[in-house]
């Protein structure tokens, strides 16, 4: 308790709307572990938020046990860090409601997130897809962190959750803290194997250049050997010209701890025949104890309920303080 009062907290949560990638690895999930000694860090389950594209009941069930087990196997020690699904904390839908009537319909329109799941999903273009920022806005403010991680296509929704407090805090007082405009980036970001100059995504379709956390080393060996790259021959790290070599450099360089030069050296006078199966076996051997450490977990649902059930819990401390100040001050009777 001491801690969470002189420790600086983080807090970040991932859509279980896709299986986890190497690229939340490597781009997340792998930094976050490190945090803990210095944050009280929050991680959730955005069940609330994967709805907003339909989902079939059964998949999502699993997917979001399946990626409690996956953050634990990563190195987000239960012990360490508040790991809760969002639907268990009752606060996020509540203080969500509220915010929305503070998020302009403007602003909630000109989310490029929005736009582009609106024009994904033209069938479904649902009240909840509009207001996802809102709730987005609601899951960080009700923890008053100081620092939220998110990806690039991230920002522009931490940006609006800005605005919305601030718009909040200019009507009623100090109620929400500001958490750090910049959202830090330290991980690497990994991209597409098959589309370079894309983001490797968990959701969407049927992405062939990505590699699951749980895909089996050969399903990993046959994605990296079909890996796009260029008509060159040399492995050379640059983004501009060589999206390819340079994205799977960034991978082995992640997965090895070598530098770009060390690659270069390493492949100098090797064709991409050499390359990318090493930067396949680098890879298969940094997730393989992630898999099994995860496949075991997942058999243990005693287990992941315990944590999931513990992590609600501290959550709620936290959030409930917020939100009672929030209905307070929006003039809401007391219970
Ligand atoms: N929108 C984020 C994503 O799609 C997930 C998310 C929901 C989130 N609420 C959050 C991330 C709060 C950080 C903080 O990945």
């Amino acid at each position: 308790m001491e801690d969470a009062i002189t420790k600086k907290r983080m807090l970040s949560g991932i859509k279980p709307s896709g299986d986890l990638t190497l690229g939340s690895y490597l781009g997340a999930i792998r930094n976050w572990a490190q945090r803990a000694e210095e944050y009280d860090c929050f991680y959730f389950m955005a069940d609330l938020h994967a709805i907003t594209v339909r989902q079939n009941p059964a998949d999502l069930r699993r997917r979001t046990l399946e990626q409690l087990a996956q953050y634990i196997a990563c190195g987000l020690d239960p012990q360490k860090n508040t790991l809760f699904i969002q639907s268990h904390v009752h606060q996020h839908a509540e203080l969500g409601w509220v915010l929305e009537c503070y998020s302009m319909f403007g602003e909630l329109s000109r989310m490029t997130q929005f736009k582009d799941k609106s024009a994904k999903n033209a069938e479904n273009i649902n009240g909840g897809l509009f207001t996802y920022p809102s709730l987005m806005a609601a899951d960080i403010l009700l923890y008053q962190p100081d620092l939220v991680p998110v990806g690039e296509d991230q920002k522009q929704h931490v940006e609006l959750c800005h605005t919305i407090a601030r718009r909040f805090n200019g009507v009623y007082g100090d109620v929400f803290k500001i958490p750090e405009p910049f959202v830090s980036k330290v991980g690497a970001r990994i991209m597409s194997l098959t589309n370079p100059t894309a983001k490797m995504s968990k959701s969407e379709n049927e992405d062939t250049g990505r590699v699951l956390l749980m895909d089996a080393p050969e399903t990993i060996m046959r994605q990296f050997k079909r890996a796009v790259t260029d008509s060159e021959t040399s492995v050379r790290f640059d983004k501009e010209n060589k999206p390819g070599v340079s994205n799977l450099m960034t991978i082995y360089a992640a997965c090895t701890g070598k530098t770009y030069q060390q690659i270069e050296e390493e492949f100098s006078g090797k064709g991409y025949g050499e390359f990318k199966p090493a930067v396949g076996e680098a890879v298969v051997e940094t997730l393989r104890p992630i898999r099994e450490e995860a496949a075991r977990l997942m058999k243990d649902k005693a287990y992941l309920e315990s944590v999931y059930r513990d992590g609600a819990q501290k959550a709620a401390y936290v959030a409930e303080k917020t939100l009672r100040k929030v209905y307070k001050k929006v003039g809401f009777v007391a219970k």
